[in-house]
């Protein structure tokens, strides 16, 4: 089919229906939800079998859906209506969600339902669902309503449900007083990436996100009670919560680590040391018979200066001890996002902070590379973009979780050179003539397209629980099987590739192109990530996705009523 997917943003849902509509063999254009006359222009100029809406944010235009079937993916089960649906799903405590795929009508999210899934609901943060298991039945319920579609079935009648105003902020306050952990935590999690829970403290507006429990600290009902790195922990009534990040209004409105925005009173606050085996903070480390497995659950998959330096120094931890293999978990969301956009827009000079932060990349890319002892594996049970793909790259095998999309380049942002030692990884995974196909290739790929491509190694189980017990069972395999072996040829290659040319020289050669992005007189980077970082709302539609917009001056396919 020829389907045009009209979208807010191409969020990571878009960019999923995307990869997986492309791969099924249907023919796809995007257009962002811009203005009425821009979505009729697409039409009129795509011509497109249907409409598919992964993520919108106002109606369709009627003249649009009266022309052409446009199929709305609404996060919620048939019957339910209304923009916050999985907000709402997490503060009703809700057991069980659901998908559905609705035609869209004149009535917002009320029309036919040509199909729909369920999924059990998880204490999790409202991305992290959106992320997993709506984006899961979404995949599928789409696909199941385009064949519907395909065969002329009508979709049912929604059952009466109801319609859900959008939350507000007193909805989902907090009462530091009266409110429990778990009840604190669905609230934030309720309203996590988007748009927070407000809250008051110091007399500074704040919004709070990326919260997790505390196993053993308690105190006065909304004290703050100490800090760990930059998260801040606060009592509840019945134990305690760390924040990770917080937003403010104002000239950086954007999230930073907690201790940043509060820092006096952090700054007054007892410290405790993170700690790889208990889990308070996001680096953790366990250990199954020879396999080693850390996990970095950095918010957002963002990994600023820091977190890369204590990222390498868990890394130099763990190799001193006895696994033989070790596995780079990364978070259940994301694996890595490469350099953290928002503290380099927070900081004092941005150019500077980028600079320390590619380093910093770039230092825990070499460490994971000239790791000669052990073997190593890179994991992706979530999605990864930029520098994030290429850091995984530095393991020995990469394999990653059917369903994660894969973003394997820097050209959206500014068209970054990049670094983490891509020059000297990627060719050899997919040779010198598979460099431009990944690194000039703006769209997003499938772990299924990433294998075929040999830019990772394997695409695992798509289910996480699945995923994550493959990963154990093939690296317990490789533990034992032939890994004396293994360990003497991973050292001699590097030995001939070091003497071929050594480390170090990619490294400073990628490193002056990034020096130019930087610091150089093209402000592209500094433009691209002040928009991503700010969430500026588009202006146009990239022509790498508005396939429709290259035919511009070509004949019509067919003829078909204007909208
Ligand atoms: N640094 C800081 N924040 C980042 C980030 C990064 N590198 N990558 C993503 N984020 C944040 C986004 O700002 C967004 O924040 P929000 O919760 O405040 O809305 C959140 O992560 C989710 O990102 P979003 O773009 O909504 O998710 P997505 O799944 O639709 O798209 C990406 C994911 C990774 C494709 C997209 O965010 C992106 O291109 N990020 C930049 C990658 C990059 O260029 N890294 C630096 C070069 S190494």
């Amino acid at each position: 089919m020829r389907l045009l997917l009209l979208c807010h943003a191409f969020n990571s849902l878009s960019q999923r229906i995307h990869a997986e509509l492309i791969a099924a063999g249907h023919e796809v254009s995007v257009e962002l939800d811009i203005s009425d006359e821009v979505t009729a222009d697409a039409v009129r100029l795509f011509e497109p079998d249907a409409v598919v809406a992964p993520f919108l944010k106002r109606k369709i235009p009627d003249a649009v859906w009266q022309a052409v079937p446009c199929l709305i993916i609404h996060p919620g089960p048939p019957g339910d209506r209304g923009a916050n649906a999985l907000d709402w799903a997490i503060l009703d405590q809700e057991p069980e969600w659901g998908v559905s795929v609705i035609q869209a009508t004149g009535e917002l999210d009320g029309g036919p339902v040509l199909a729909s899934r369920t999924f059990a609901m998880r204490a999790a943060r409202k991305s992290s669902l959106y992320r997993l298991d709506v984006t899961e039945a979404a995949v599928a319920a789409l696909f199941e309503a385009l064949d519907k579609l395909g065969r002329g079935e009508p979709g049912d009648s929604p059952p009466p449900g109801r319609w859900r105003d959008p939350v507000k902020p007193d909805q989902r306050r907090i009462d530091w007083s009266h409110d429990d952990t778990e009840t604190v935590l669905r609230k934030i999690y309720s309203a996590d990436g988007a748009p927070g829970v407000i809250d008051e403290v110091e007399g500074q507006v704040v919004r709070y996100f990326n919260a997790r429990r505390e196993p053993e600290l308690e105190g006065k009902p909304g004290q703050w009670l100490a800090r760990c790195d930059q998260a801040l922990c606060r009592a509840t009534r019945d134990g305690a919560i760390w924040l990770g990040h917080l937003s403010t209004p104002g000239e950086k409105p954007f999230k930073r680590p907690a201790a940043r925005v509060l820092a006096d009173l952090a700054a007054g606050l007892p410290s405790l040391e993170p700690d790889l085996a208990t889990g308070r903070g996001p680096i953790r480390y366990r250990e199954t018979g020879p396999v080693g497995v850390l996990e970095f659950d950095f918010y957002n998959g963002a990994m600023s200066t820091l977190d890369c330096q204590a990222l390498l120094a868990a890394w130099r931890e763990v190799r001193r001890g006895s696994a033989r293999v070790i596995v780079l978990a990364g978070g259940s969301d994301f694996w890595s996002n490469g350099m953290d956009l928002n503290a380099i827009e927070a900081a004092e000079s941005a150019a500077d902070e980028s600079w320390a932060n590619i380093n910093a990349m770039d230092d825990l890319a070499e460490a994971i590379l000239t790791t000669t002892d052990k073997l190593t594996i890179s994991a992706l049970r979530g999605n990864a973009a930029a520098g994030g793909v290429f850091l995984a790259l530095a393991a020995d095998r990469v394999w990653a979780r059917s369903g994660v999309v894969l973003n394997p380049h820097y050209k959206n942002m500014g068209n970054l050179y990049g670094s983490e030692l891509w020059t000297y990884l990627l060719p050899r995974r997919v040779g010198t003539d598979g460099i431009d196909q990944v690194m000039g290739h703006r769209l997003p790929m499938l772990a299924g397209q990433a294998a075929e491509l040999g830019l990772i190694d394997q695409a695992g189980p798509g289910d996480p629980e699945d995923f994550d017990q493959y990963v154990l069972e093939q690296a317990t395999e490789l533990a034992s099987e032939n890994w004396q072996q293994a360990i003497e040829a991973k050292q001699a290659q590097r030995d001939r590739d070091e003497a071929e040319k050594p480390l170090a020289e990619y490294r400073a050669e990628e490193l002056e192109r990034m020096r130019l992005n930087f610091y150089g007189f093209d402000p592209s980077y500094h433009v691209a990530r002040y928009r991503l970082v700010r969430r500026t709302p588009h202006a146009w539609t990239p022509l790498y996705l508005a396939r429709h917009r290259h035919r511009v001056g070509k004949p019509a396919r067919r003829r078909r009523p204007a909208p």
